[in-house]
């Protein structure tokens, strides 16, 4: 059993993991521990402290204002931000969840209109408060992953009441940590940077990121973990939360007076309010929590499994993945048919398996100022359409992809000018332009089904195998036009149930095809839209070393398989730095690995050094992108990168590394490798020497010296008798 109760206490386990929480007074859920597996806590400082029993407790006598609690709400004695904030009817905001009930159930929580982890493994529990004055009931659910050392949270309200609710607030989960003497690890940057790690130290007071702009955004990630203050890459104490939501979120740590720290995650209260009608329900989407006792690369290695067995899915989660081109860096607008087919053929003589034709190919779209919307094949540059175009390449012996942004619309588009009224908008204020586009309103369900239906046509015109779903700006003058006053800040949660009914049914109706989801490169990179595409472009930056950052730091939440990673040309469009080819395929093997740069301008020894890499891939890309990963170097704080990853059975490793600069007359540097069987023997394919499983992770593997800026070195282990 994973979940047990017993004594007013609950008693959830995973594999490694314990988290346990008590009824007060068989009334408030309150938290007492969370952290490597105990049989149970038999003298807790707030089990005495709160020794009261159900008779002598009342509000009056107690505030809950100095417990760790469960679920914390706004409007109680708890003074703290909670959780929960609602504004009743009357306009008042008081509230009292008390314990009512709970049951524990086999498998995961479906979620109305929300992605969610698969569980059948899974064991849920629902512990239901109720507010008797107003007929709110709040449903706590915890699903237990016991294999996976996982627990999801989340929220949902219902109204039993008379009279509608406004919620205010409504966090997926909170957890109060009796000492904040810990550091808080967060994720922010901008486009072309996104996913820069940030660690600081907690202090009194609120430490947050949020987003406010409609996406979980380049700006930040629905990601933070607090740690202990002597975590590293392989030891200490790290919690993590991460958010099954692609819309505005906030995540966030109040430290209180007596240095507990709340930390809560969940939907972003800023600019957010759902009216609960009497008998309706409303549910916060999943939060991920994830403790580990061996530092921030055992916390990532939980995720990466959890998300490859339970958030990814489809036949493409956990299987190979195509070698693909996309001709954005080759060409940009500028292509016609005979150039794509040039591009493909040289493509197929390389060893790649995809063809990927992005933006441009539809309405008169010869730059990014006009026709998304109109999905419809611009035959001046493909006279024979989508088909004829997918026809030849499939011949070839490609498969055929093509990049959509059914989320938008140009002013200048069949489209708008037939339907001005299906963007976001407020009546007649300026509508507020970026990238000469705007967004569509998808509380609707006419826009709904204009998007469903177009994408549909154009993926069986391009017979496609690939989609790359793309959104290129962020919501701004939120006005949904559909929904009355005193629902408009719905819009921004609205839009994203909105999203994710439209990819359902995509993402359903065409099994086959690999979706990748895009926004910018990463600036909508989250577990939500990876439940529907497995595979996410990581950023537009191309440049080896800035993707060297960019993936390390992404790899704290997302396995390589979700993070998609190609090779550019150079000097490389985003940086104008140059680094070898050889390099930019390395660091391009930490993700899906593909190319996006004109082959043709390539030389005859390039290409065979191309054809050398496909095979590469070929062979190793189930390791890559499955197996257990270890973040070796810090980029940021380094002049080098290095990760690697080892199979399950440790028999197998490839370890890849790269120095920025380059420093003449430097002493031999040893590079410790982490992950391996300590009592085997590895073989260095390129050297053909073996060394000890033991030797190479305490003494080192001694790399080469650097002999030029960006060089990189892939070293692929095997273990031998
Ligand atoms: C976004 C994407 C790019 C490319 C362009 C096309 O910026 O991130 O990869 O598809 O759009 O307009």
């Amino acid at each position: 059993m994973s979940i047990c109760f017993e004594n007013n206490r609950f008693h959830l386990k995973t594999r490694r993991y314990s988290y346990i929480f008590e009824l007060t007074a068989g009334r408030y859920p309150v938290h007492l521990y969370w952290g490597r597996k105990v049989r149970d806590i038999n003298d807790h400082p707030l089990s005495r402290l709160t020794r009261y029993d159900d008779k002598s407790f009342t509000l009056n006598e107690q505030t809950l204002d100095h417990l760790p609690l469960e679920c914390p709400v706004f409007g109680g004695s708890d003074l703290r931000p909670g959780m929960l904030h609602l504004l009743h009817a009357d306009g008042t905001h008081a509230l009292d969840l008390v314990y009512k009930t709970h049951e524990i159930l086999d498998g995961s929580k479906v979620i109305q209109g929300l992605p969610s982890a698969r569980g059948d493994d899974a064991q849920t529990l629902v512990v239901t408060l109720e507010d008797r004055v107003s007929g709110i009931k709040a449903d706590l659910f915890y699903t237990v992953w016991q294999d996976l050392d996982v627990i999801a949270r989340h929220l949902r309200i219902r109204n039993e009441g008379t009279a509608h609710a406004m919620i205010e607030e409504a966090m997926s989960a909170s957890v109060d940590f009796e000492n904040a003497d810990m550091d808080l690890l967060t994720l922010s940057g901008s486009w072309a940077r996104e996913r820069e790690p940030f660690r600081r130290s907690l202090v009194p007071g609120i430490q947050a990121v949020s987003t406010e702009r409609g996406a979980s955004s380049h700006q930040t990630s629905p990601f933070i973990a607090l740690m202990s203050k002597n975590a590293t890459e392989r030891s200490g104490d790290v919690y993590g939360f991460a958010l099954c939501y692609s819309g505005s979120f906030y995540a966030g740590v109040n430290v209180d007076q007596f240095g507990m720290a709340r930390t809560m995650m969940g939907i972003n209260p800023y600019n957010f309010a759902w009216k609960l009608q009497p008998g309706d329900a409303f549910e916060t989407p999943e939060c991920y929590l994830v403790y580990s006792d061996t530092g921030i690369g055992g916390m990532s290695r939980i995720y990466h499994r959890f998300i490859h067995e339970r958030i990814t899915s489809g036949r493409f989660a956990s299987g190979p993945r195509p070698i693909l081109i996309n001709n954005w860096e080759a060409t940009y607008f500028n292509f016609n048919e005979d150039k794509l087919l040039e591009l493909a053929r040289c493509a197929k003589d390389v060893g790649i398996d995809l063809f990927v034709l992005d933006d441009g190919w539809f309405g008169h779209r010869d730059s990014d100022n006009s026709s998304l919307g109109d999905w419809t094949d611009d035959l001046n540059k493909l006279p024979g359409g989508l088909r004829h175009l997918s026809d030849s390449i499939h011949e070839l012996g490609l498969k055929f992809g093509l990049w959509v942004e059914p989320e938008m619309i140009s002013p200048d588009s069949d489209l708008y000018r037939a339907h001005p009224d299906w963007c976001i908008h407020v009546g007649s204020r300026q509508r507020l332009e970026s990238r000469q586009q705007l967004v569509l309103d998808l509380t609707r369900s006419d826009v709904r089904e204009y998007i469903v239906s177009a994408i549909s046509s154009a993926i069986n015109r391009a017979n496609a195998d690939y989609i790359k779903w793309d959104m290129n700006r962020n919501i701004s003058m939120w006005g949904a036009s559909q929904l009355p006053a005193d629902q408009q800040q719905e819009l921004g949660h609205r839009y994203i149930l909105g999203l994710y009914e439209i990819v359902d049914r995509i993402t359903k109706a065409f099994p086959a095809i690999l979706f990748e989801s895009c926004s910018g490169g990463g600036g909508r990179f989250d577990l939500g839209m990876l439940t529907f595409m497995p595979q996410t472009w990581c950023s537009d930056d191309t440049d080896a070393w800035m993707r060297c950052r960019i993936e390390s730091s992404t790899s704290l939440l997302f396995p390589p398989s979700a993070m998609g990673a190609h090779v550019s040309a150079v000097p490389n469009h985003q940086t104008g730095r140059n680094t070898p080819l050889q390099t930019r395929a390395a660091v391009a093997m930490c993700g899906t690995f593909g190319y996006e740069l004109d082959l043709l301008k390539l030389t005859p020894e390039e290409l065979d050094e191309i054809r050398t890499i496909n095979t590469r891939v070929h062979a190793w890309q189930m390791l890559l992108y499955y197996g257990n990963f270890y973040r070796l170097c810090d980029p940021y704080n380094s002049n080098e990168a290095g990760w690697m990853v080892v199979s399950d059975d440790r028999s197998e490793a490839i370890v890849t590394h790269v120095y920025a600069m380059a420093y003449p007359n430097q002493k031999q540097r040893m590079l410790l490798l982490d992950g391996l069987d300590p009592d085997l023997h590895y073989l260095d394919d390129a050297t053909g020497r073996i060394y000890g499983g033991d030797e190479l992770m305490y003494h080192g593997y001694p790399l080469k010296t650097a002999w030029n800026d960006y060089m990189s070195q892939q070293i692929h282990l095997t273990a031998v008798k």
